[in-house]
């Protein structure tokens, strides 16, 4: 049983990377009005994915996370988030035609604006002022007016979240999603590229199977799955007084769901397990992320499983492991056995992004794409020989042609960063480094089928 909890207990404890509101009474006059707010998810949709997330525990199905580090208030706009959705989609066929797999879709999207900072204070030559911590909490220029936290900035948040899940719903259930479209979804930019070839390849092939399933009477108009799709939301519930806010008593099952998306995560800063932003993800019956860095040690993930998840419940815990190339090996496969070694059940998702950040000679913040590989195959490798399922994968990325992460097909390198640097915090994939992805991870989920197949012929 969870011990006595409440939406506003958190503030009784410790509390990291929190902004220090100036006016207290605005703060609280803005919680009040998003209050009344309807919510942006619905409870029955949240079980939905927890029930899709089980199967993936189990082996069946594979999650697909991601969308941007930071979503901001200027990129607003319908054709960066249909370009965004439109890149998972792609990466969501490229990997169910690869590995035979349903795919679990989650967009870092519709809330994905609060981010955790190394430092609280920015300084540029002589002024210091409080660094940016993402548009829900302050602005992006160097100025003191810019960087105070405004609360107003969460109800703008909201307001863009609604109508970004709106459209979301839109594409996912409207037509957008149609498989027989899986041809029109290859992107200008990217068409002309080695996997923009690649994948117009792989559509033909579909479309073959599709025309195939229609003489056979399995139309879109008789099996729904071949029209529309699932598509869920996820962000890092850091900024307290706005999930508190949203967090919602489900009326058909009595239960805390946090409104603001259907899913959750705890970042790698602050999931100390006797603190605020813990003790408020206990309580939220959704699913929920537990970023894992190179610092968690395998009693302190115990001591969190026990704390999110007592009661061993299957797609309740995702574990997103971040520990960089050439770094996964030193820290995955203990946390892997302790966590087998009790029979908590997770899904083991990669996130190669957040290890592998580096500053580049031109002064950018980038990843090398080849880092993320790295990453991604060591990952893999590792659940091969400890005989567990590398179940996830979770990306930051964007559908648009931006030049933030070196390498790739494109070849990006470090001159290139400031054509097109938009991101409003870390580098993110673009289009056609997301589809290269999702290509090589196929292959080494087609590996993982054939050794478990091997394995079960052996038996
Ligand atoms: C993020 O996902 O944007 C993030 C800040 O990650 P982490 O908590 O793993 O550093
Ligand atoms: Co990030």
């Amino acid at each position: 049983m969870t011990a006595h909890w409440t939406p506003s207990g958190w503030r009784n404890f410790p509390v990291r990377q929190m902004p220090d509101y100036p006016d207290r009474d605005e703060l609280k006059d803005v919680e009040d009005r998003l209050h009344t707010c309807p919510p942006l998810v619905f409870a029955g949709e949240a079980r939905s994915l927890k029930q899709a997330l089980a199967r993936t525990a189990r082996g069946e199905a594979f999650l697909l996370q991601g969308g941007d580090c930071a979503e901001s208030f200027a990129e607003f706009h319908p054709d960066t988030i249909r370009d965004t959705f439109r890149v998972l989609l792609q990466m969501a066929v490229v990997l169910t035609f690869g590995a035979s797999l349903p795919i679990v879709k989650v967009g870092r999207m519709a809330g994905q604006f609060a981010k955790p900072r190394s430092a609280p204070v920015e300084v540029q030559g002589d002024v210091e002022l409080p660094s940016y911590r993402g548009d829900i909490i302050n602005a992006i220029g160097f100025s003191e007016d810019d960087r105070r936290p405004d609360p107003q900035r969460m109800l703008q948040a909201y307001h863009q979240a609604a109508s970004t899940l709106n459209l979301l719903r839109a594409f996912a259930q409207g037509g957008f999603a149609d498989l027989q479209r899986v041809s029109s979804w290859n992107n200008d930019f990217v068409a002309d590229s080695p996997q923009g070839h690649r994948y117009a390849e792989m559509a033909e092939r579909i479309q073959e199977a599709l025309s195939f399933m229609n003489a056979c009477g399995l139309t879109p108009e008789n099996v729904p799955q071949m029209r529309e799709t699932d598509f869920y939301t996820s962000h890092e519930a850091l900024l307290l007084p706005y999930e508190e806010s949203m967090t919602r008593i489900d009326s058909t099952t009595g239960g805390w769901y946090d409104t603001s998306a259907h899913m959750l995560w705890v970042g790698d800063r602050t999931r100390q397990s006797d603190h605020a932003h813990v003790e408020f993800l206990r309580g939220v019956n959704n699913p929920l992320g537990i970023k894992c860095g190179p610092s968690l040690e395998a009693d302190d993930l115990l001591r969190l499983l026990d704390i999110l998840n007592p009661d061993n419940e299957a797609g309740r815990i995702t574990l997103i492991t971040r520990m960089g190339a050439g770094q996964a090996g030193n820290h995955l496969p203990g946390l892997i056995r302790q966590v087998e070694r009790e029979g908590r059940i997770v899904i083991w998702s990669c996130d190669p992004m957040h290890g592998n950040t580096i500053k580049a000679a031109t002064g950018y913040k980038t990843r090398p794409f080849d880092r993320i590989l790295a990453e991604v195959r060591e990952v893999f490798a590792i659940h091969r020989s400890e005989g567990t399922h590398a179940g996830g994968v979770h990306f930051e990325m964007t559908g648009r042609d931006v030049t933030e992460c070196i390498g790739g097909a494109q070849a990006i390198s470090d001159d290139d960063l400031s054509d097109r640097y938009h991101t409003h915090c870390d580098p993110r994939l673009n289009a056609s480094q997301a589809l290269e992805l999702a290509f090589l991870i196929a292959e080494q989920l087609r590996t993982e089928r054939e050794q478990t197949v091997r394995a079960v012929a052996a038996e």
